[in-house]
């Protein structure tokens, strides 16, 4: 679903008795996932995790899925020894998403590239858990490169999807200094540890309501109300 307007409602009058059907995609371990699946399990976030799609079969988050009895469709970008092209995955992942009919679906270290056509038709908005303070560092490597760079913060954000990478509105961050003794795996950790905050706070946001992604755009009265994003989680470590 292509996310016209972003809209804030700190009334919190928007918010529903039913839970929020999230859908999760996920590549790698799924600690994220995890860290949803735990809030959801203890009733702390009003969410239904109603399925996983993974990208690989060999992916850690599969076997956290399983182990919460969510169902998992598994579309492996490698089948008997072939590729399966972005298109093909695309069909299969649309057909999943129009049967599992979620409200939100949620990209938790998910490493495909996704077209403009499969997000616009998309069942429900998209969000990404991006590990830096988008809009600087969009793609890989990011705690290397920001090393590199000698910044004194990094953090991780999350934001709409949109076909151009790393590029819709940021919704919301979290961020940290830098010490002078960083490596790229301590960064990695570090934000890492955030990303466990940051992504159950902001579900919370929209699944009560706080935040919606709205087709409709805005009125100027509506607009002028409007806290200015991203949101930020300040997080002691
Ligand atoms: C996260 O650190 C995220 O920033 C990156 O991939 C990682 C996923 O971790 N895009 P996990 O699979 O949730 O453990």
């Amino acid at each position: 679903m292509a996310v016209d307007t972003i809209s804030t409602n700190t009334n919190n009058t928007a918010a529903t008795s039913q839970p929020l059907r999230v859908v999760v995609l996920v590549s790698g371990s799924g600690s994220n996932l995890q860290v949803l699946i735990d809030a959801m399990q203890a009733g702390t976030l009003p969410i239904e995790i109603v399925g996983v799609i993974s990208n690989r079969e060999d992916a850690y988050a599969v076997t956290r899925a399983h182990a919460a009895a969510i169902p998992v469709a598994i579309l492996s970008h490698v089948a008997n020894g072939k590729r399966m092209g972005i298109k093909t995955f695309e069909r299969h992942a649309s057909e999943q998403l129009n049967a599992w009919q979620p409200d939100l679906i949620v990209l938790a270290g998910f490493m495909r590239v996704l077209s403009s056509a499969f997000i616009d038709n998309a069942p429900a908005p998209m969000i990404n858990l991006h590990p830096s303070l988008l809009p600087a560092y969009k793609g890989l490597d990011t705690h290397q490169r920001v090393l590199q760079a000698g910044e004194q913060l990094h953090g991780c954000s999350i934001h709409v999807v949109t076909a151009e990478l790393d590029a819709g509105t940021v919704l919301t961050q979290a961020v940290l200094s830098l010490t002078h003794k960083d490596t790229a795996d301590d960064l990695q950790k570090r934000v890492q540890k955030l990303e466990h905050q940051l992504l159950p706070w902001t579900v919370l946001l929209l699944a009560k309501g706080v935040l919606s992604l709205n087709k409709a755009p805005l009125n100027a009265q509506q607009n002028a109300f409007m806290p200015a994003l991203p949101l930020k989680l300040y997080i002691e470590e």
